[in-house]
């Protein structure tokens, strides 16, 4: 019998599904020829805001813009501080430096791989002090002010934000979310009793809709999210050359608009969004029940009251490079996110961080595999999988 070929991602499958609703999409546009600041994207940004549960959303060309656009309007200049993590896409470090702060690293928890509450209460106990009469945290040894936190709910699920945004308050810090990869993803908060979304919790969050994500484009696009009017109204002029009127430059901003194209194509997909979500939670379940049973194989720890999207599933495993050959040798496709952690990346050497910096974040970076996940994944497809990996280690045991 042939083996089944599993692919990481598919979207060619879906786009042969859906292809005449896309090309009607396209079809519209052309006669409209409203390519920028088209209805749509008012339309979409309206929907989007109500899937998040805030007044508003910005629709940006990109996540990345969208992190850029949530630091600038918070005010984060040359000389601040915003924290992050070592174990998450570069972009998320890149808007720190492109608004011209440092990126400050704290590590993540084992389980999860989400900012570690621990380390960031150590960072600002350990590194900074509160100036009580600017009111700001100070790191104690650059003297730079410490502006903002970036969680990143990574993989899908949140970072635990009710702690982060408690700490945060204590020294005067924004947080801003990096929910890039979690459109839908949910936690009960303790702090406000109900369940919360990722995109509702700090001064903004960030959200990208690259093409693969669990609602993308076709192409780049992005939104910020945030119940603060005036933040929304930063980002809307800091995504259009810093203008509330044409031709009439308040700042200087970007060219960071969302196209209409997009924007279509995004509030054609949000309707479907919540159902592929659940696809995705129902093959992480499969997934789950399955690969515990190896010895060799750890499944993503979800902590109670956390509701993942699954963007990603990622598990930990013993002999990872052997394994992803093995997988590949069979015609199953897999990958890593992400195989260096940023602090050890070239682009931060300037930084001078060593390895050992973040350790939680490194051996995770050596040990965690990416596998097939997205609402077109089949049954046996899945399968497939699942027994690829169980055979790679009971021949090996
Ligand atoms: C965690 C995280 N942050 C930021 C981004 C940047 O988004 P974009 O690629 O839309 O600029 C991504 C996208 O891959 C991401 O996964």
């Amino acid at each position: 019998m042939e083996a089944v070929k599993v692919p990481f991602m598919d979207l060619k499958k879906h786009h042969k599904e859906r292809e005449t609703e896309y090309i009607e999409i396209f079809r519209n546009l052309l006669q409209s020829a409203q390519f920028i600041n088209g209805q749509s994207v008012g339309e979409f940004e309206k929907k989007f805001a109500e899937f998040c549960g805030t007044q508003f959303a910005i629709g940006v060309g990109s996540g990345t813009e969208a992190l850029l656009f949530s630091l600038l309007s918070i005010g984060v200049k040359h000389g601040d501080i915003v924290i992050t993590v070592p174990n998450t896409f570069i972009a998320t470090a890149e808007a720190i430096t492109q608004a011209g702060a440092q990126p400050e690293f704290v590590d993540v928890e084992e389980g999860t791989m989400c900012m570690s509450v621990e380390r960031l209460t150590e960072y600002l106990t350990e590194k900074c002090f509160f100036d009580e009469l600017t009111g700001e945290t100070i790191n104690t040894i650059s003297g730079k002010p410490v502006r903002a936190v970036i969680p990143v709910h990574l993989y899908g699920q949140m970072a635990k934000i009710d702690q982060i945004s408690r700490i945060a308050g204590t020294y005067n810090i924004a947080v801003i979310e990096d929910s890039c990869q979690a459109h839908g993803a949910q936690y009960f908060s303790e702090a406000d009793k109900k369940l919360k979304n990722a995109g509702e919790n700090g001064s903004s969050a960030a959200f990208s809709f690259y093409p693969g994500k669990n609602l993308g484009a076709c192409g780049d696009a992005g939104a910020v999210t945030t119940n603060d009017s005036q933040i929304a109204q930063k980002i809307k002029m800091l995504r259009d050359h810093g203008q509330r009127t044409k031709y009439y430059h308040e700042i200087e901003g970007f060219n960071g608009r969302l196209d209409t194209l997009q924007a279509a194509i995004l509030l054609n997909k949000l309707k479907y969004l919540q159902e592929w979500n659940n696809t995705r939670r129902k093959l992480a379940l499969t997934y789950s029940a399955e690969l515990s049973k190896i010895d060799d194989v750890m499944t993503p720890e979800v902590p109670d009251g956390s509701y993942p999207v699954y963007h990603l599933y990622v598990i930990k495993v013993k002999n990872r490079d052997e394994l992803r050959k093995y997988l590949l040798e069979n015609g199953i496709e897999t990958a890593l996110h992400y195989p260096v952690p940023l602090h050890l990346q070239k682009a931060y050497k300037n930084y001078g961080y060593s390895k050992g910096a973040f350790p939680v974040s490194e051996r995770c970076a050596n040990e965690i595999i990416s596998l097939p996940m997205h609402p077109w994944l089949l049954e046996n497809e899945q399968n497939a999988v699942i027994e690829e990996i169980r055979k790679f280690y009971t021949t090996r045991n």
